[in-house]
This record gives C-alpha cells, sequence and structure tokens, in this order.
C-alpha cells in the first residue's frame, strides 16, 4: 500500500489541551518505520495546518468554532486530494473533531467515484451530538453528527458537501451517551454496538459482519480511532476515559480482522493526549494496533482446529 501520514494537532474541540501534541509522540512511537518494515510505501506528509476562518457563528452550544471549522476545510481538502492521489491516508491526531474534515473529504472522494462509504467508529462516545444538543460544547462530541449532514453547523463546508449515510455508520465499542444525542442516533439509524454487545456476541462476530456488508456493497471505509474506545488500564493518554473499554486482545483482532478484509482506505487516530499519557504507553499502542492493521502478524500460518489429528 502506499500509506501517507498526516499530523492534524486539533485540540480545541476537546475540554483538555494536549491532543496537539498527539502527531509528535505518534512519531516517535515509531508509526513510519513500523509500516515501513511491513512492505509499505510510507511518505510523512508533516503536519496539516487550519485554515483561517471568521465569520463563523452558528447558534446553540459550540466552543471554537472557528477553530474547528477551520481544521474541517483544511483536513477535507487533504483527505480528498490524498485519496484522489490513490494514497491511503492515516491522520494521527488530533481531538476528534478531525473526523469533520477527514470523512467528509473521504464522502467526496467516495461520490466522486460513485462508491459509498461506510464508517467504523471505534470509541467510548457516539459523538453524534450537534451546537444544539451538546451540553460541553466540545466539539470532539460532534463529528459523527456533522459528516452525517445534520442541521445546526451552517457554513463549514459548500452546501454540496458530501455527507455519509447513518445508516453506513457502525460504532463500536459505545459506553457513554448523552440523553438527546441517545434520541438522535436511534432516530438516524446509526448501527451503534455498545460494550454490551460486545460482550454478549463477541467482537469477531460483529466485525465479521459489518466488514461481509461493507464488502458486498461495494463501500470505501474509514476506520475512525479514538483512544477511548481502548479501557484506560491499556491506554490512558486521553482526556475522556471511561472504563470498561474494548481490552488489547479485543482491539487486536479488530485491527487484523480489518486487515484480512483488505477493505481500509482511510483511518483516524484521534484523541491522543501525551500529557495524560505513561511514558509512551498509549502513543506505542496505537502504532501496534496500526501495525495490525497494516499486516503484522504473529504467524504467516495459524494452526486450525482442524488441523489437529
Ligand atoms: N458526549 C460528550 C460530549 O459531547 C463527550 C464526547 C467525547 N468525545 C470524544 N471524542 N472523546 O461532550
Ligand atoms: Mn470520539
Ligand atoms: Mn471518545
Ligand atoms: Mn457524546
Amino acid at each position: 500500500r502506499r500509506i501517507s501520514l498526516i499530523g492534524a494537532p486539533v485540540e480545541l474541540g476537546a475540554g483538555l489541551p494536549g491532543c496537539a501534541m498527539g502527531p509528535g509522540a505518534m512519531r516517535i512511537s515509531g508509526l513510519a518505520a513500523a509500516l515501513a518494515a511491513l512492505g509499505h510505501e510510507v511518505v510523512d506528509g508533516g503536519d496539516a495546518m487550519a485554515a483561517a476562518v471568521s465569520g463563523i457563528g452558528f447558534g446553540g452550544n459550540a466552543r471554537h468554532a472557528p477553530n474547528i471549522a477551520g481544521w474541517t476545510r483544511s483536513l477535507e481538502e487533504v483527505a480528498y486530494r490524498t485519496l484522489q492521489e490513490g494514497r491511503l491516508p492515516i491522520f494521527m491526531g488530533g481531538d476528534h473533531a478531525l473526523a469533520m474534515g477527514t470523512v467528509s473529504g473521504a464522502a467526496r472522494h467516495a461520490r466522486d467515484i460513485g462508491r459509498p462509504l461506510c464508517v467504523i467508529w471505534l470509541d467510548a462516545h457516539a459523538d453524534f451530538n450537534t451546537p444544539m444538543t451538546s451540553e460541553s460544547g466540545n466539539m470532539h462530541g460532534m463529528p459523527v453528527a456533522y459528516y452525517c449532514g445534520e442541521p445546526g453547523f451552517d457554513g463549514i463546508l459548500g452546501d454540496d458537501r458530501a455527507t455519509v449515510d447513518p445508516a453506513n455508520v457502525f460504532m463500536l465499542g459505545i459506553r457513554s451517551v448523552d440523553d438527546r444525542e441517545r434520541q438522535l442516533i436511534a432516530e438516524r439509524g446509526v448501527q451503534v454496538f455498545d460494550m454490551r454487545a460486545i460482550d454478549e456476541f463477541g467482537i469477531a462476530a460483529i466485525v465479521r459482519r459489518i466488514l461481509a456488508h461493507v464488502g458486498k456493497i461495494g463501500a470505501m471505509l474509514h476506520v475512525s480511532l479514538d483512544v477511548d474506545f481502548l479501557d484506560p488500564a491499556i491506554a490512558p493518554g486521553v482526556g475522556t476515559t471511561v472504563s470498561g473499554g474494548a481490552n488489547l486482545r479485543e482491539a487486536h483482532l479488530v485491527m487484523e480482522m480489518l486487515c484480512e478484509s483488505g477493505l481500509t482506505t482511510s483511518m483516524d487516530l484521534a484523541e491522543l493526549n501525551p500529557y495524560l499519557d505513561e511514558r509512551g504507553k498509549s502513543a506505542r499502542l496505537l502504532t501496534d494496533l496500526t501495525a495490525s492493521l497494516f499486516g503484522r502478524k504473529v504467524l504467516d500460518k495459524v494452526a486450525t482446529l482442524m488441523t489437529i489429528p
């Protein structure tokens, strides 16, 4: 694969500062070298910058809206252009508001080539607030609502922007949803697999079904990984920890299944806050998980139950 690493040091979408250091920590943890060692052609394109925006002001509760609007415009363009060049972008965040731009740009490319876009959203949170429903005003809690076309975000991208069908958004690991957000995701038909579903069915059964669907409809696939998808015991470097998250083996299994499917076309690594991390632990885990998604395996050929005489 031809992979582009793109730093997206967005941090005003979160309630706490620190995510702007995320791309630096990901570079130190050796992401580029890990992917290159798997045989990929990797280019680090450096950090993107927010476009200058003024005069953005939608109603409701949305902190730092002009800054996030500027990031959305620039990251939408970078995602679109990178995919158009036939490369696979991996966005190193940066808080999750970055997905307002990255997913919108991927959706524009998919629309151009006449394919749907599916999103696998790995997160403790649904991030489906709008400025009208948000209690915190933090825009990292809003990207899915934005790229699914919810009203209330006027003037960020043009009215002809590409959006994602909520039925093509698959959420995994969810365990913290606000009241009005809960109502909205039910009304829109987002496919939500919370921790209870993971406990009951197992993460493999769920991921297998999602990937079969993505393959069947011939979609492009954006994978968005929020650090808080993971249990805080294995990934403490995030501002919005919620206990009871995915464990190490579940997280690697998702990545390995994504790898085998060959379906991933773009990716975000979001919400890493190195200021809150423990000696690089979370950054290293993100690098290991990304390596799993792009082909790192323990063995070339795993024994199956059938091979035991
Ligand atoms: N639902 C809460 C809010 O809207 C938390 C969002 C957390 N989002 C995140 N990307 N960590 O404020
Ligand atoms: Mn998130
Ligand atoms: Mn989250
Ligand atoms: Mn939320």
